[in-house]
C-alpha cells in the first residue's frame, strides 16, 4: 500500500458491526431472522408493501442511532490520501458518507433515499426522518406509493455504478473488507482485480469464499485490522 496509487476497497455488512448494524449473515444476522424473499425483493413489495415498510423503518430507526467506527474512519481518511481511492460498499447505512469518504459507490443504494415505486418520473429523493413522517410513505410528485431506493434481490445494479465498480478494478491494491462475498456482481470484483494484476487481500472476521483467491486473509475485525495498517503506514 505504501507505494500504491490507486486503491479499491469493496465493503460490506461487517464494516458497520462495531457501529451496532447487524450484518445480514452470521450467528446474530438479520437473515437468521427474516427471509429475504419476505422484505427485499419487488415481489414481496408488491405483496405487502406495510410489512416491507415497517422493516426498512425499524433498520433506519436502528441505523440513525449509530455513528461511523475507526474502520469507516480509517477508509475515509485513504479514500482522500491516495492519488485515486474507490469505495464500493454494499451497505445502505450511508455510514461511509457520514465519515467523509470520497469516491464512494454506493452498489445496493441508500437506505436514507426513496424513490416512486409506480416509477412516475420522479427523481429519487432523501428523506432521513425517523420516525417517518407517513407511513406508508408517498412519492412527492405523483402521490403513490414510495419504496426504498435500495437495490433487491431479483433487481439489477445501476449501470452507471456497475461501471464505475468495474474500472475501479485497475488499481494496484485491492481490499475486501466485511463482506461475506457471496452476493454477486459486487463479490466478483476481487477476482476481477486479480485478474487485473492487483495486490488483493481480504479483511473478515471468518474466512469466506475470497479466501483462498486472495494475496493474503486477515482474519479479524475490520476496525481493528484497518487502524492497524493505518498506523504502520504513517510515516
Ligand atoms: P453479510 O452479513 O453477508 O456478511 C458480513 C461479513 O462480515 C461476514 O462474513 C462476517 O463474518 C463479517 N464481519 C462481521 N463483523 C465483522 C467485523 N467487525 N470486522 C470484519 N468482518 C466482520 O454482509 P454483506 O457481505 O455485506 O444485500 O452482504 C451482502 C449483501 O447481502 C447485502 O448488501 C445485502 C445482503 O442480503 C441486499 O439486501 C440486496
Amino acid at each position: 500500500m505504501r507505494g500504491a496509487k490507486r486503491l479499491t476497497i469493496l465493503t460490506g455488512a461487517g464494516v458497520s458491526a462495531a457501529s451496532g448494524v447487524p450484518t445480514f449473515r452470521g450467528p446474530q444476522g438479520l437473515w437468521r431472522t427474516y427471509r429475504p424473499e419476505d422484505l427485499a425483493t419487488p415481489d414481496a413489495f408488491a405483496r405487502d408493501p406495510h410489512l416491507v415498510w415497517e422493516w426498512y423503518a425499524w433498520r433506519r430507526d436502528q441505523i440513525a442511532a449509530c455513528q461511523p467506527n475507526a474502520a469507516h474512519e480509517v477508509i475515509a481518511q485513504w479514500s482522500r490520501g491516495f492519488e485515486r481511492c474507490r469505495v464500493l460498499t454494499q451497505n445502505v447505512d450511508d455510514l461511509h458518507v457520514r465519515a467523509g469518504t470520497d469516491g464512494l459507490i454506493r452498489l445496493h443504494g441508500s437506505i436514507w433515499e426513496l424513490a416512486c415505486w409506480g416509477d412516475c418520473g420522479a427523481a429519487p429523493w432523501r428523506d432521513e426522518a425517523v420516525p417517518l413522517r407517513a407511513f406508508p410513505p408517498s412519492c412527492p410528485q405523483c402521490g403513490g406509493l414510495a419504496r426504498p431506493a435500495v437495490v433487491w434481490f431479483g433487481e439489477s445494479l445501476a449501470q452507471s455504478d456497475l461501471d464505475a465498480a468495474f474500472d475501479a478494478c485497475a488499481c494496484e491494491v485491492f481490499l475486501t473488507v466485511g463482506t461475506s462475498a457471496v452476493v454477486y456482481p459486487a463479490a466478483g470484483r476481487v477476482h476481477h482485480a486479480r485478474r487485473h494484476g492487483a495486490f488483493t487481500a481480504e479483511i473478515n472476521l471468518d474466512p469466506t469464499p475470497a479466501s483462498s483467491a486472495v494475496d493474503v486473509a486477515l482474519h479479524g475485525a475490520a476496525e481493528t485490522i484497518l487502524s492497524d495498517i493505518a498506523r504502520r503506514l504513517t510515516p
